[in-house]
């Protein structure tokens, strides 16, 4: 067996590829949050961020790719991590008193779950644009803007203005913000575990790094769609 397989076939290793992955996918959050966060620099900042992407294939191409594989990685070491360890022990405690386990911990595979659901609908509401999806009546393809030498180009804006102002559609996004803030307030702290970088006097540290991390991720996503809501960006 080679390293690879070695790698892929031992919990060790899974949860070393759940780890990583998972390192991968949470700096991709904060990047996409500073991305998205420039909607309160004015359509200007925002709607050139995504020219910028949209116009360069070479950049955006790899980035989705890799984004997937990660995604299928890090569900599939997940999945199997947990049926080891429900074959490990296939009585359940009789008397189940989850004290030391945290609520995040206990429910990471149900927040994950979600949280994937939520990635495929946000990827129907904002980048394939399915009108269907976006309950306001309106094709978000048909957003431009018209720039000072007469081209045009996608108005990212007015699509993130027009798709919060459904109350119902803010409150799905806001929802699944919480519980995928949920999952990385443990998932973080269990990768330093799982990287072996949480050794003494660092240990309390990585705990609360996670706890705020996740906090400022979550108040800075639901600060989008609440600011659209409450008409402080319009
Ligand atoms: C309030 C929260 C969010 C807002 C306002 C938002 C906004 C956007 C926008 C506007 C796009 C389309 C960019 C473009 O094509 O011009 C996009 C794409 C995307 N978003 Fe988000 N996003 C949010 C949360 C998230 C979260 C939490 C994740 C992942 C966990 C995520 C993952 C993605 C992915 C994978 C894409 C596709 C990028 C591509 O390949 O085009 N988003 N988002």
């Amino acid at each position: 067996m080679n390293i690879v397989t070695r790698l892929f076939c031992s919990s060790l290793g899974k949860k070393f590829v759940m780890a990583a992955t998972g390192m991968l996918l949470f700096l991709f959050v904060v990047a996409h949050l500073v991305g998205n966060l420039q909607i309160f620099l004015g359509r200007e900042a925002i709607n050139r961020y995504g020219h910028f992407l949209q116009s360069n294939p070479e950049l955006i191409w790899p980035a989705r790719i890799g984004l997937i594989v990660l995604v299928v990685l890090h569900i599939w070491s997940a999945v199997r991590l947990t049926m080891e360890n429900r074959a490990a022990r296939p009585v359940a405690y009789a008397n189940y008193n989850p004290t030391v386990a945290s609520y995040a911990s206990r429910t990471m595979m149900w927040s994950g779950l979600i949280v994937t659901a939520f990635i495929i609908y946000h990827l129907l509401h904002f980048t394939a644009q399915t009108p269907a999806v976006n309950f306001t009546g309106r094709d978000f393809k048909t957003l431009h803007e018209t720039m000072p030498d007469a081209s045009m180009r996608h108005d990212v804006y007015g699509m993130m203005v027009a798709g919060f102002s459904n109350v119902g559609v803010s409150i799905w996004y806001m929802a699944a913000m919480a519980l995928l803030c949920m999952h990385l307030s443990h998932g973080v702290g269990a990768m330093f575990q799982s990287l072996g970088w949480k050794k003494l006097p660092y240990s309390l540290f990585l705990n609360k790094f996670s706890i705020v991390a996740a906090w400022l991720i979550f108040l800075g996503y639901i600060s989008i769609p609440l600011s659209i809501l409450f008409g402080f960006v319009k």
